[in-house]
């Protein structure tokens, strides 16, 4: 039987390649605010020992959780047989210690409610840094998939000379696996953050580089900081722009226009916005083949 397919507050151009690579069948949910500003959510379709996937992207994730919640409950009281989610970006993943006394490790109490509702759960390249794996806070199922091998593809496609650069010691796991892919060379830099947005990136070493064309890599672009900061260094010692490839294009406040004046801006399509062109659907849904 073909798999059911929810969609809450996510991407329709993907959702709808998501439920057509996947085979699903789209399921009718009827989803509403009442006038107090208290959710109300109804299924349409009988679930009845279906496998359920929902597609529930959870960048601003606050505000979704909680619908999140009472759709996976409700499935599962009206008998659904697996319930799982793909959610193309993981929030709260760099909150994962405790930095200042009193904090909130949100990762924990994140993925506690999500792992007490559903059965699996598909993402791409999560901010794994302190954790090394999702199975240290979560207790469903999960598959993580990798953006690397289609950055790679659209680097070997577009740039003739790429010098790949991390921005900070978390960025290599990504970098070097972009760039063994990619066959080209890079180099990791190392970053010290002060506040949200004070970030300072140490020089990237790039005189017998001066040919190629720097490449930054990292797993999220959210102030635009981080990124900001390396392009400013380049610049001044490297003639070509630099392009800035996110994995996840967070974007807060004025960051995609402040860097897109520096540099160019590419994103996987994990977050819909103007800079995606790479995309990673068939990467999330081959790997939620797997629990269907
Ligand atoms: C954190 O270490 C991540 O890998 C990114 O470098 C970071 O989230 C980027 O944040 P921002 O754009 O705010 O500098």
């Amino acid at each position: 039987m073909q798999p059911l397919f929810f969609t809450i507050e996510s991407d329709p151009g993907l959702a709808k390649n998501l439920s057509q690579q996947l085979g699903a069948e789209i399921g009718k949910l009827n989803m509403r605010q009442f006038p107090d500003g208290e959710s109300y959510l109804r299924v349409d379709t009988d679930c009845r020992n279906r496998s359920v996937i929902i597609f529930c992207n959870l960048f601003q994730p606050d505000d979704k959780l909680l619908k999140l919640i009472f759709l996976a409950s409700t499935l599962r009281e009206l008998g659904a047989k697996k319930i799982g989610l793909i959610t193309p970006y993981l929030a709260y993943m760099r909150q994962d210690k405790r930095f200042q006394p009193g904090e909130c490790i949100s990762s924990r109490p994140f993925a506690k409610l999500l792992s007490e509702q559903l059965d699996w759960l598909v993402t791409l390249d999560p901010h794994l840094h302190r954790y090394h794996s999702l199975d240290e806070i979560y207790s469903l199922q999960s598959r993580v998939c990798h953006a690397a091998p289609k950055i790679a593809e659209w680097i070997k496609n577009t740039i003739q000379k790429p010098l790949l650069i991390g921005p900070d010691s978390e960025s290599e796991q990504w970098v070097s696996h972009v760039a063994s892919l990619a066959d080209a060379p890079f180099q990791v830099l190392s970053k010290i953050r002060r506040g949200d947005y004070d970030v300072e990136v140490s020089l990237p070493e790039v005189e017998r580089w001066q040919n190629h064309t720097p490449v930054l890599v990292d797993d999220i672009i959210s102030s635009g900081r981080t990124m900001q900061e390396t392009v400013t260094h380049l610049k001044s010692s490297v003639p070509q722009t630099a392009v800035c490839i996110g994995v996840h294009g967070l974007f807060s406040d004025e960051a995609y226009s402040q860097l897109s004046m520096q540099a160019e801006v590419i994103t996987c399509n994990s977050i819909p916005h103007l800079s995606n062109q790479i995309d990673i659907c068939s990467t999330l849904s081959d790997a939620a083949r797997e629990f269907i």
